[in-house]
Order: structure tokens, then C-alpha cells, then sequence
């Protein structure tokens, strides 16, 4: 069996989901940044993709309409849970991310936090974002990348085979990813480990 997929991604964060907060504590810091940059504003129409629990919601301003998908129904289900305890009244949906079941245009800003470097196809997952964004809207994505330039270091090619057995790739680059989706880069910014956590900033043109 393939492990680039769908159906193994549901099945791994299936599995992840229950301790799944507890191990992605660290990213606080790197996702209250990430949303600080993207600016939200009341009113303004926020999706996430691959949302997962919904440890992002604890940075959310008061005031966007906040939508969030995510392929597995055990991620979202954490998420609803958090959401309520937090106060928040959040659409959540179980969908995939290369396929957004919204109309062109719905949403003024897409979250893709830590979906860029798990979901098979990052590149129609980033296209989707765009297609679903008015124009002008702002996409942030934080997750781990191999570096732009340059053979992949051994540590990442190492790492890899186990990494994107059990949870997420390690060997996949942003700035050719950021090309492919059409996107205008407005801030990029290492956000830990030396770059291996990056934050981007981009708008649809
Ligand atoms: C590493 S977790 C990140 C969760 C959350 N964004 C966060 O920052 O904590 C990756 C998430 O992507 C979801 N996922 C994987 N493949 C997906 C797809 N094709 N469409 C939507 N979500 C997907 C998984 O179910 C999981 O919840």
C-alpha cells in the first residue's frame, strides 16, 4: 500500500488523535506567530484546511466566521470539543483538502498549518486555497520544509522514510510549491530549528 494517501493519512491521525495535543504542544509559539501575521480581522471569512484539533483556535481574535476542515473525522471531533470549551462557534467539516466542497471566492483568509507537508498532493491542496480565496485574501502556511536550494541534507534524507511513514513528509520545499500555486509571497520567515519550521505569508493576486 502507498503511504502518500488519503486513506493512510485517516488512518495515522486516527491513530495520533487522542495524544495529538499533548506531542504538538511545542508549535504553540510558531502558530500564535503564523496567525499574528495573518492579521484576522472581525468579520472577516477564515478557513482551515486540514484543521485537525483545533489547537489554532486558542490564537483566533474575536470576531472572523471561522470554517474548518479536515479529513479525519476523529481530528474534527477534538476540535468541535475545543471549540465549545473555547466559546467559539466554528463550522467544522470533514473534507479533503484537494478537493474544498466551497464556492470561488468564499473565504478572505485560508490557515494551512501543518497540511502542506502531510496532504499527498501539496500542490493542488495550495490551488485549492487560492480558488476558494476572494482576491486579495492572505494565505498562511506553517509547517516543516527541506531547504530551497540545494541537495537534500542527509539528515532530512534519512528522516524522511520514517517521518512519512508515520506522520508527515520532511523532504518537501516551499518556494517551488509557492510557484505552482500562483501565489504573491509577502513574508517568509524561519520560525524554528534553524528553518526547518517556516512561516509564509502570501496573497491571491
Ligand atoms: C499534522 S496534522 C495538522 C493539524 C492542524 N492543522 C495543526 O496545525 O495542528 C495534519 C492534519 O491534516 C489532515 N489531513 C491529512 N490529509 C488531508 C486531506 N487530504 N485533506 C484534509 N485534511 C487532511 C489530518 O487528518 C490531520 O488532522
Amino acid at each position: 500500500m502507498s503511504i502518500n494517501t488519503n486513506l493512510w493519512n485517516r488512518i495515522r491521525y486516527s491513530c495520533w488523535a487522542p495524544i495529538y495535543d499533548l506531542i504538538a504542544l511545542p508549535t504553540r509559539p510558531m502558530r500564535r506567530r503564523s496567525l499574528t501575521l495573518a492579521n484576522l480581522w472581525p468579520g472577516e471569512r477564515v478557513l482551515f484546511v486540514g484543521a485537525g484539533t483545533g489547537l489554532d483556535l486558542d490564537f483566533i481574535p474575536v470576531g472572523p466566521t471561522v470554517t474548518a476542515t479536515d479529513l479525519t473525522p476523529a481530528m474534527l471531533e477534538r476540535l468541535r470539543r475545543h471549540a465549545r470549551r473555547l466559546g467559539l462557534a466554528v463550522d467544522a467539516r470533514v473534507m479533503d483538502g484537494h478537493a474544498l466542497e466551497f464556492a470561488d471566492g468564499s473565504f478572505d483568509v485560508v490557515i494551512l498549518h501543518y497540511i502542506v507537508a502531510v496532504i499527498p498532493d501539496p500542490v493542488r491542496c495550495l490551488r485549492e486555497a487560492v480558488r476558494v480565496l476572494r482576491p486579495g485574501g492572505r494565505v498562511a502556511i506553517l509547517d516543516k520544509f527541506a531547504p530551497d536550494d540545494g541537495p537534500l541534507p542527509l539528515w532530512l534524507r534519512l528522516l524522511n522514510p520514517l517521518a512519512s511513514l508515520l506522520a508527515t513528509n520532511v523532504n518537501r520545499r516551499l518556494r517551488p510549491l509557492l510557484a505552482a500555486s500562483g501565489l504573491r509571497v509577502v513574508h517568509r520567515e524561519a520560525a524554528a530549528l534553524r528553518g526547518f519550521f517556516q512561516i509564509a505569508l502570501a496573497v491571491k493576486e
